[in-house]
């Protein structure tokens, strides 16, 4: 996602209460920062927050937490939020790889990673948000059977993802090469995913279940 900078995507988002800007603050309570004890599910990289903001009206006994790197898209994603009067959206500006930083183990329901960056040379693979070095981390933080719905419009980062969540003791639960076409019914359209679907690229998704009885 190519950005210019705006000067004014900070103070909008500093003054919103919902953005998190100490998340370790939170780190052994996160029920603190939502007023509740509902689960919790992140989406990784959540650009404009089209995604999430589904997923949070239609589910208002789920807390979210969005996390993306850049302010100008966490902004569009806060002004989603606000407009239907969201009470369950955190938005953390972050880098994930920061991710054990602001969770203990055993916290985290679900993950999103919706088409996150196929990084496509091989000295680059470590940064794929899929990487066995991350996944491993999520696994620790995520409790044992719940769910990483993954999507992507990359057929080479899907394959090698397959293969990354095997090597870090996941479950393959499902996979499909053709998302809208599968009998997956339960499917929320990111922004991404409407775009690359639009230029007719066929989405591919996977769900991947944390075994934490399995060695990775
Ligand atoms: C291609 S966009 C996808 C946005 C959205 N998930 C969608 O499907 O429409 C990927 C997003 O991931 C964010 N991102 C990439 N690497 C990240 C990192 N290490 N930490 C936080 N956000 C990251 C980018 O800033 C960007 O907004």
């Amino acid at each position: 996602m190519r950005l210019r900078r705006k000067a004014w995507a900070r103070p909008e988002l500093e003054s919103d209460p919902k953005v998190i800007y100490n998340p370790m603050h939170y780190k052994e309570n996160w029920q603190e920062a939502f007023g509740n004890n509902h689960p919790v599910h992140l989406e990784l990289g959540c650009g404009r927050g089209q995604f999430i903001n589904q997923c949070a009206e239609l589910n208002p006994h789920i807390n979210y937490i969005a996390i993306d790197l850049y302010d100008e898209v966490l902004v569009k994603a806060l002004r989603k939020i606000n407009e239907k009067a969201l009470h369950n959206v955190r938005v953390i500006p972050m880098n994930i790889a920061k991710l054990e930083s602001i969770f203990k183990h055993d916290q985290i329901e679900k993950i999103y990673i919706n088409f996150c960056n196929p990084w496509p040379s091989r000295r680059h693979h470590h940064k794929r948000l899929t990487h066995p070095q991350f996944l491993s981390v999520y696994k620790k933080l995520m409790k044992d059977h719940s769910e990483i719905w993954f999507k992507t419009d990359d057929d080479e980062l899907f394959k090698d993802s397959s293969k990354y969540f095997a090597e870090a003791g996941f479950i393959e639960k499902y996979r499909t090469f053709d998302l809208h076409q599968s009998e997956f019914t339960e499917n929320i359209k990111t922004e991404y995913e409407e775009k690359f679907s639009n230029q007719g690229v066929k989405i591919k998704f996977g769900i991947f279940v944390v075994n934490k009885g399995r060695q990775n």
